[in-house]
């Protein structure tokens, strides 16, 4: 399972795509913003219109992870609005799917994400996996844990850890004060790091990534020093373990005002970079 470093893109960026009858959302749009080539794997926003709905017995055939950013979907009889999260395993049985007034979704699918007709095999649901909703909004949050960015502008709220495989989700909400330090040390996962910003900015040596920024970077690549002035909110996965933390000895100085200079696939940068400073809203 691979999939290229991308760090970092701008949601508004990246052009909507337009669901097929096949697909696992038809009628839907869809904002790719990484993807494996061999699993299937993606992240994606998808966009759900208004009035949208579907009306079948069905599954899909991997797992589905998401938070709403903004509008409201109900599925079966749950409904999830703004900030709400949930992880649906592969197999998860669905009678219905619908949006009244259109809903924006952060999806992270891991696998093909085929939609599949009647219910999934007993081996195919793993059941204890299911997280059926999260209101973020709503449930306290802790501190942070990693005491280096740990301090009294650091919230924490844990969204789900894989039993297996030790994959985790996370949402973190850094305040004004949390870290604005002039300097700081780089840090290094054995992990993928995957993050997008809900809100606020982050000043790193590629650019200042502001709402809507996306990365997926690789394991063992040091990276920071990181700051922000305004805040930030993010929601971030780890894949393949759950997250440790290596951090360099030496310090080095927060670049507040960096232009931006992401490392991407050459077919992402060609797409990406002449719409950059095109940035729309999600
Ligand atoms: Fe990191």
């Amino acid at each position: 399972m691979t999939r290229p470093h991308i760090e970092f893109i701008q949601a508004q960026a990246v052009g909507w795509i337009k669901l097929n009858d096949e697909s696992a959302r038809p009628g839907a749009e869809a904002k790719p913003l990484s993807h494996d080539a061999d699993s299937k794997a993606v992240t994606v926003i998808l966009r759900y219109p208004a009035g949208w709905s579907l009306s079948q017995e069905h599954h899909v055939d991997s797992d589905e992870e998401f938070y709403v950013l903004s509008g409201a979907l109900t599925i079966n009889d749950m409904t999830y609005e703004e900030g709400d999260y949930a992880f649906l395993p592969a197999g998860f049985p669905r009678t219905t799917m619908a949006t009244s007034d259109g809903a924006d979704v952060m999806t992270f699918f891991e696998g093909a994400h085929k939609r599949v007709a009647g219910p999934a095999p007993d081996s195919l649901y793993s059941k204890d996996k299911l997280v059926e909703r999260v209101q973020s909004k709503v449930v306290a949050w802790g501190g942070a844990t990693d005491p280096k960015v740990a301090s009294a502008g650091v919230k924490y709220l844990a969204l789900r850890k894989d039993s297996d495989t030790g994959d985790t989700t996370w949402l973190l909400d850094i305040d004004e004060t949390g870290m604005t330090g002039e300097v700081n040390r780089l840090e290094t996962h054995p992990v993928v790091e995957e993050v997008f910003l809900l809100s606020g900015e982050f000043h790193m040596p590629m650019g200042v990534l502001t709402k809507g920024a996306y990365f997926w970077r690789p394991p063992g690549i040091p990276h920071g020093p990181v700051g922000t002035n305004i805040g930030a909110l993010g929601l971030f996965r780890c894949k393949g373990g759950p997250l440790t933390t290596e951090w360099s000895e030496e310090t080095h100085p927060v670049q507040w005002d960096a232009p931006y200079a992401p490392i991407l696939p050459e077919a992402v940068a060609n797409s990406l970079l002449s719409d950059y400073d095109a940035a729309q809203p999600y």
